[in-house]
């Protein structure tokens, strides 16, 4: 653990060990406030004792070390950084308390439902197919939207009106009208005379003087030949992506499944991992929570998915995992495999 920071770290020992350690150093090689993704996928507490980890423990005990590392890797992150904890039903909901206790509530961004399977099981009485990656940003949801990633919109853009501000496309002017104020609500005449009432239950976005400048500034799209509802003019150049939805299908990221099958095609002759995350999963994280040359954690590596997306996508990480055996027959080899495809100033291996 001393001397000179690599690029990235990986580290075989305890969490909470490995976590003071990180903490500890300083100077250079100070992970303090630095860790901008802390992605953790820790034993759920499910009562099954898997081939390389055991997933039984005492409540009380998951949910003091739970707490205890929840504070050290506070302490490791950038203060516009995230932690993202991906647990299922066995403990989530007691997690979500001591993530408020950790960050405080006013630090909670969101819950996403990932589809972890499509497969019914009939041995239950209702067949779970899904986890949850509960989000937390010590800036709080909204200073963090400003730095978090969007999705990539692709959408189709076109310039028909040979648009000097480049390609485009349009999307409807009207919202829910919840929240909307009386100047939201008013007869649009269209270009051709055509009038227009909000549709039931909504209203305009914008007010009617700001309808006629974002017209004057030919931002307003009338369909139809001029007698459709206004739509706005979306260009291409101003798309900064998607905001993410918290529902996250197997068809977009992945399932277990898939994951344990992609294991199983890299190493063909050994037990596969028993819960890997899909790779597809975790560049999503990573993509959406960091840039590249940013630092991401995994303190419960396991087969090294985490490690592995942020090598891929040009960021550096620290990956801790306490059984040596599932660092040596996957996260290590994984690793090197894509750091031959991905090759940067490489990383090292300490063991504490
Ligand atoms: C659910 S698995 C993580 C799977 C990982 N996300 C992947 O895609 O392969 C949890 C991992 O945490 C490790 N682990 C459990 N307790 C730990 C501890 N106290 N310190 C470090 N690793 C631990 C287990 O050995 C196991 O590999």
């Amino acid at each position: 653990m001393r001397g000179e920071r690599a690029h990235s770290l990986l580290i075989h020992g305890d969490a909470g060990k490995g976590l003071d350690e990180l903490r500890a150093t300083t100077g250079d090689q100070s992970l303090a406030g630095t860790v901008k993704l802390c992605y953790i996928d820790p034993p759920y507490n499910t009562g099954e004792r898997f081939a390389h980890y055991n997933d039984r423990a005492d409540r009380a005990e998951w949910l003091s070390t739970l707490h205890e590392h929840l504070l050290a890797a506070r302490e490791l992150l950038a203060p516009d950084g995230s932690l993202w904890l991906h647990l299922d039903d066995s403990e989530q909901h007691r997690a979500r308390c001591v993530l408020d206790e950790v960050f405080g509530e006013d630090c909670f961004v969101a819950t996403i439902v990932w589809q972890k399977r499509t497969t019914r099981d009939n041995r239950k009485s209702f067949s779970s197919m899904h986890d949850y990656i509960h989000i937390y940003a010590p800036a709080g949801p909204k200073a963090w939207k400003k730095v978090r990633n969007g999705l990539p919109d692709t959408g189709a853009f076109a310039n028909p009106d040979n648009d000097p501000r480049g390609s485009w496309r349009s999307i409807p002017m009207n919202v829910q009208a919840g929240h909307a104020t009386a100047s939201q609500f008013y007869t649009v005449v269209t270009p051709t005379g055509v009038q227009h009432d909000p549709p039931p239950g909504r209203c305009w976005t914008y007010t009617a003087e700001r309808l006629a400048e974002l017209d004057a500034e030919g931002r307003v799209y009338w369909p139809r030949g001029g007698d459709g509802k206004p739509r706005l003019k979306r260009f291409e150049s101003e798309v900064t992506g998607l905001a993410p939805f918290t529902i996250w299908s197997s068809d977009e990221v992945g399932d277990t499944g898939a994951a344990k099958r992609g294991l199983l095609s890299e190493f063909p002759h050994q037990q596969a991992f028993d819960t890997p995350k899909p790779l597809a999963l975790l560049e999503r994280i990573v993509s959406i929570a960091t840039e590249p040359g940013d630092v991401v954690l995994d303190y419960y590596l396991g087969s090294g998915t985490t490690a592995v997306a942020a090598q891929r996508l040009g960021r550096r990480w620290v990956g801790i995992e306490q059984n040596l055996r599932t660092i040596e027959q996957f996260a290590l080899p994984r690793l090197s495999t894509a750091w031959d495809s991905f090759p940067d100033e490489g990383f090292a291996f300490a063991q504490i």
